[in-house]
């Protein structure tokens, strides 16, 4: 969602503060801003749109010797995104920059105005910032006004403050969004909202707690938990390589996250695949000891990697399986037993509706486990065990190749459990073990076949809409396919289960209606052949993807014929892909950066 940096030291603060902003930029991009305090002065600079605008009006502005100093990349929750509603926001005295939302900031804006506080813009932040210099008229100190602001605030945050009597001080607070800390052996602290921000500048962090706040200064760092006790400061070590992605010759981050898939997912399978069974260093098998059913719980693409999920654990776990969309799930009343294991499948280990679900689920004594591709985020610190998918850093806002690592696991994942609960013959294990090893071949971008969907893509410009649909996995990854192309398109498209059209949606068919039709050789063809059938007699203009001639459409994309069905949804997988970011990119619209979106959506 947001992206939060702040720096303490001697280094000319501005190029810190920015680079920390462009590790973080594709998290949130409507706005940006950074505000500096030097000899109880401040500067501010913000700048709508992406981050080459600040850098632009803040090119002049130079600073040397000792700063303080804190920064901000937007996605507007409240108020749209102009300069004035982009962080830093300021009081009299103060700036601050927040990510996550006040819940209860229109009960506080209303009693500061009636106090006189001025507001200018639209957000939820600022009220953090007057609250703390209203707070400051009778606190004793400026970190007790900070520690009064806190209680006073309902919802999600991570916030740095500064303020111009506290010269060398960020005042920092975390619930619910993530705040990380660190420290380097030139004597500089630093704060963001990822690590990525951090690599390279520090060599040693704490990822905060929720209820975590308190205040860093040149000399020293006091932190406080949700009951005011000073906390004890575990540093543990940052990696000093700079992990951050380049897009290496590729015209996105879009396109090299496609292209690296087969990469991606050898790594993935390193170590995990034996002859007849699945190892996860990771797991212990007593996790699943007393299970007698998984849910699984996530949002957007991670939902349809746990949708395809749950096809291959009842048909080879034989073990129960729900599927929940994270945001629904936290609002339902959901009755949980503990027989449940309860599976969150995220990217970023930050999504906020997940996190809660997740939260919700160990209160309720549920046992957990996360299938995440980022270390030491939120959820594989909260989870009782978690497995990487090893995806690398992924900066497309549109998911590419963490859905294939996603997927990946889950596949092993029903193996492992299958061979655990003797529901697979060992030869059929062994089977699909030999499949899960192809995996890498299978997802190489063949330059003919992406040739051919650059050149199709200008037949898919125009029409009111479409469908995308298949069955069994193949359902799934239509949803997948139709998420993909809506998020950087912003053509409205649909997935949907191929024997369900006739029961309404057909009813939208005519040449104007794009049907991508997923029609594998090895799961129900000939099912799903009659439905596409269906909608090209309506006269739709279907595009038919498969390893087999289909004479009933507009166009066809042939996938190789391979001997299984997992390995046609890979490949069918790669081809939605390129399909969607081909179609993008004749419509002239940012693949990397779409509008509207964030890549992770630590908000609820
Ligand atoms: O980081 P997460 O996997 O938890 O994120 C979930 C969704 O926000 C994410 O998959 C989103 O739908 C992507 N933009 C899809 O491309």
């Amino acid at each position: 969602m947001c992206g939060i940096v702040g720096y303490i030291g001697n280094k000319p603060v501005k190029q810190i503060l920015i680079d920390g902003l462009r590790e973080l930029e594709y998290r949130g991009y409507d706005s940006a801003g950074i505000a500096v305090l030097q000899n109880h002065q401040f500067s501010l600079f913000k700048a709508v749109g992406k981050l080459v605008n600040l850098e632009e009006k803040a090119k002049n502005f130079e600073t040397t010797g000792f700063s303080v100093g804190i920064g901000h990349t937007r996605w507007a929750t409240h108020g749209k995104p102009t300069e004035l509603n982009a962080h830093p926001h300021l009081g009299s005295n103060s700036y601050v920059v927040h990510n996550g939302i006040i819940e209860n900031y229109q009960e506080l804006k209303n009693m500061l105005v009636l106090e006189g506080v001025k507001f200018l813009s639209q957000t939820d932040t600022e009220v953090i910032v007057h609250l703390f210099e209203y707070q400051l008229k009778s606190a004793s100190t400026p970190f007790e006004a900070f520690r009064q602001t806190l209680e006073k605030l309902e919802g999600a945050y991570a916030i740095l403050l500064v303020n111009a009597a506290a010269n060398d001080t960020i005042f920092f607070a975390k619930h619910g969004s993530p705040m990380i800390l660190g420290r380097n052996h030139e004597g500089e602290t630093l704060f963001g909202s990822s690590d990525a921000a951090l690599i390279g500048k520090c060599h040693e962090v704490i990822y905060l707690e929720d209820g975590h706040y308190g205040y860093a200064t040149a000399q020293t760092v006091a932190m406080y938990d949700e009951k005011n006790r000073l906390v004890d400061l575990h540093f543990v070590p940052l990696s000093e390589n700079k992990l951050s992605a380049q897009k290496e010759g590729y015209r996105f981050f879009m396109e090299k996250e496609i292209y690296e898939q087969s990469r991606v997912l050898a790594d993935t399978l390193m170590g995990r695949l034996r002859d007849e069974s699945i190892y996860f260093e990771e797991l212990d098998s007593a996790l699943f000891v007393g299970i007698n059913e998984i849910k699984l719980c996530a949002c957007g693409t991670s939902y349809h990697a746990a949708m395809v999920a749950s096809y291959l654990l009842e048909r080879h776990s034989k073990i129960r399986v729900s599927l929940e969309i994270a945001s629904e799930f936290r609002y339902r009343e959901p009755f949980l037993t503990q027989d449940t294991l309860f599976v969150v499948i995220s990217q970023s280990g930050e999504t906020a509706d997940t996190l809660e679900s997740l939260k919700m689920a160990k209160k309720a004594g549920l046992k957990t486990l996360v299938i995440c591709n980022v270390d030491n985020s939120s959820m594989v610190r909260l989870s009782d065990a978690s497995i990487l998918t090893r995806a690398g850093i992924e900066k497309g806002v549109a998911s590419t190749k963490a859905f294939a690592t996603q997927v990946c696991v889950l596949w092993m994942l029903t193996l492992y459990l299958a061979g655990e609960r003797k529901t697979l013959e060992t030869t059929e294990i062994k089977r699909q073990i030999q499949l899960l090893r192809t995996l890498p071949a299978m997802v190489t971008v063949d330059e003919a076949l992406h040739e051919q969907l650059r050149r199709l893509s200008k037949r898919y410009l125009h029409g009111h809409g479409f469908f995308f649909i298949g069955r069994d996995v193949f359902f799934p990854l239509a949803l997948e396919g139709a998420l993909k192309l809506k998020e950087i398109s912003y053509l409205h498209a649909e997935g949907y289960p191929s024997g369900e059209m006739k029961h309404g949606p057909i009813a939208l068919a005519d040449p104007g209606l794009y049907t991508i039709a997923l029609l594998p050789q090895h799961k129900l063809y000939d099912k799903t052949k009659s439905n596409v059938e269906e909608l090209s007699a309506r006269d739709s203009t279907i595009c038919s993807i498969s390893p087999l001639d289909f004479d009933k459409s507009d166009d066809h994309i042939r996938t190789q014929k391979s001997e299984d069905y997992m390995l046609e949804f890979f490949e069918m997988m790669v081809v939605l892909q390129l399909f969607s970011m081909e179609i993008a990119v004749r419509l002239g619209n940012d693949v990397d950066m779409p509008r509207n979106l964030a890549k992770s959506v630590t908000v609820e």
